[in-house]
């Protein structure tokens, strides 16, 4: 067990009457037992603080349902694959996404992540066509040439921190494949401003204080962040839509598909447009740049992994740049990014909440009741993955995969509110680490570990790699 498990057993300071063990009687058919660390007004924020995704994986240890305080609110945090399927796929419509999001709607308007019920059926039903394979193909074209150009700049011999390159080619790319012409001066100040507002929402809903503001007469925790850059991004956008609207043509970007959606009750609004476009934004960035981060950090350890790579894309692409149709082939390649999102999937911690009374693995809850379930955990569960921390693409062959249970692998989520993005994704990554592998081999530079970054998404700090050239 690690050491954040062995706190939690141990437990710090005052055990507490509600800190019942596991294994002591409860009724499972109604209460969840409370982890045990419990420490009086700050809850289990102490050791969520000190290592979250630690903590949040070292809770299976205590009960496929367990209660954790952060502060005075009580959360249900789901430990178990079978009671997070259930929760994701046949319970789905007892729950909304809780309050976080509510918190996110003010900033960001009411996109297809923090819409609920009737909303979110609509939206997801009128944006699913941008999202349809024939357009990806379009956008594909996009990915590979945006990733080449910046691999290129990449000289052999010379050390880079990949992590900003990162993100500013995933920006690039959504930027283009959203906007035929993303090149409007206006629009890229516009939407790096509004990038570097940072919304901090994870940190308040791990947040102890944040929580007794809500209950107490104290000074609010949470403040709006600056609404000048979002005011600024949203008459940009307005101003693009009513060109668009003017001609009415398809650019092939995903705004036309948006414009173009309808249904029997009607398409989107220009304002639900926006909400949308600025939902892409934030979902279609980090998300990418984290698992492009990760993977580089983990095959520039992995001479042998990269080995196989080089030899998958010599043999598929005989070099010429990749593109959608080269998919299906580069068999491993996808093993190599399946297996990164495993280890370090970027949605590591996802929330719920019941909007009705229901009853989730044995446990009831009442309407409002909150629940989380971390995707980092159960793939790092050693039921579920044998010795889940070491990186092995070969866990994915084809044999293998195929005895994995299902519902064990969720960097995309599941059910109704699986990403929308996920094709789009894979698509990019595959196209991206083609681009940054085919004519070079990676090694670290420097010996100062990479550090994890936790917040709403997992990231590494710095990516220092040195490139070299491949004998062609
Ligand atoms: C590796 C990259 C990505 C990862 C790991 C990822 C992960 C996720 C996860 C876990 C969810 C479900 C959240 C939940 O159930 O609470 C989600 C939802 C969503 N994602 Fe992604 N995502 C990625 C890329 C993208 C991209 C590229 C886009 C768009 C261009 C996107 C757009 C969305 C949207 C709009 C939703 C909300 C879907 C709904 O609620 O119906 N994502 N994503």
């Amino acid at each position: 067990m690690s050491r954040i498990g062995a706190r939690l057993t141990g437990g710090p300071g005052r055990r507490t009457a509600a800190d019942a063990p596991t294994d002591a009687p409860t009724d499972a058919a109604t209460e969840a037992p409370v982890a045990p660390g419990r420490v009086p007004l700050a809850g289990h924020a102490p050791w969520i603080h000190r290592d979250a995704p630690g903590f949040f994986r070292e809770l299976r240890h205590h009960g496929p349902v367990t209660k954790i305080y952060i502060g005075p609110r009580q959360v249900h945090a789901v430990n178990s694959h079978e009671i997070v399927r259930e929760l994701l796929t046949v319970q789905a419509r007892a729950f909304d996404k809780g309050a976080m999001f509510d918190a996110l709607r003010v900033p960001l308007g009411d996109g297809l992540i923090t819409a609920a019920g009737d909303r979110h059926l609509r939206h997801r039903r009128l944006m699913q066509p941008a999202f349809h394979h024939d357009r990806i193909a379009g956008y594909a074209r996009i990915m590979s040439e945006r990733s080449l150009a910046r691999a290129a700049v990449w000289e052999p011999g010379t050390t880079l921190d990949l992590v900003p390159e990162i993100h500013r080619l995933t920006l690039d790319i959504l930027l283009r494949t959203l906007f035929a012409d993303p090149q409007d001066p206006e629009l890229r100040t516009a939407v790096k401003d509004w990038l570097s507002v940072k919304y901090h929402s994870m940190r308040l809903a791990l947040s102890p204080l944040q929580a007794w503001a809500e209950r107490l007469p104290l000074p609010a925790g949470w403040r709006p962040p600056n609404a000048g850059p979002l005011r600024r991004l949203v008459a940009v956008q307005h101003r693009i839509i009513e060109t668009y609207r003017a001609d009415g043509r398809d650019r092939g970007d995903l705004l036309s598909m948006l414009l173009a959606a309808g249904g029997p009750d009607g398409g989107l609004t220009d304002a639900e447009v926006t909400d949308e476009l600025i939902t892409l934004f934030l979902a279609g960035t980090g998300t990418v740049s984290a698992s492009l981060a990760w993977t580089l950090h983990e095959i520039s350890r992995r001479p042998d992994v990269q080995r196989r790579i080089h030899d998958e894309l010599d043999a598929v692409l005989a070099g010429r740049p990749p593109g959608f149709e080269d998919l299906p082939a580069l068999v491993y390649t996808r093993q190599v990014l399946t297996e990164v999102l495993r280890l370090h999937p970027p949605s590591w911690l996802l929330m719920r909440r019941a909007v009705r009374p229901v009853t989730l693995g044995g446990v009831r809850l009442s309407p409002g009741a909150e629940v989380f379930f971390s995707p980092y955990a159960l793939h790092r569960d050693p039921q579920l993955y044998e010795n889940p921390d070491d990186f092995d693409p070969e866990r994915w062959s084809h044999d293998a995969a195929a005895k994995a249970p299902r519902h064990t692998y969720l960097p995309f989520g599941a059910g109704s509110r699986l990403c929308i993005g996920e094709d789009f994704a894979w698509t990019e990554l595959t196209l991206a680490l083609a681009a940054f592998t085919a004519h070079r081999r990676l090694t670290p530079a420097g010996s100062t570990p990479v550090r994890t970054l936790v917040g709403t998404v997992l990231r590494p700090d710095r990516l220092p790699l040195t490139a070299h050239a491949r004998p062609s």
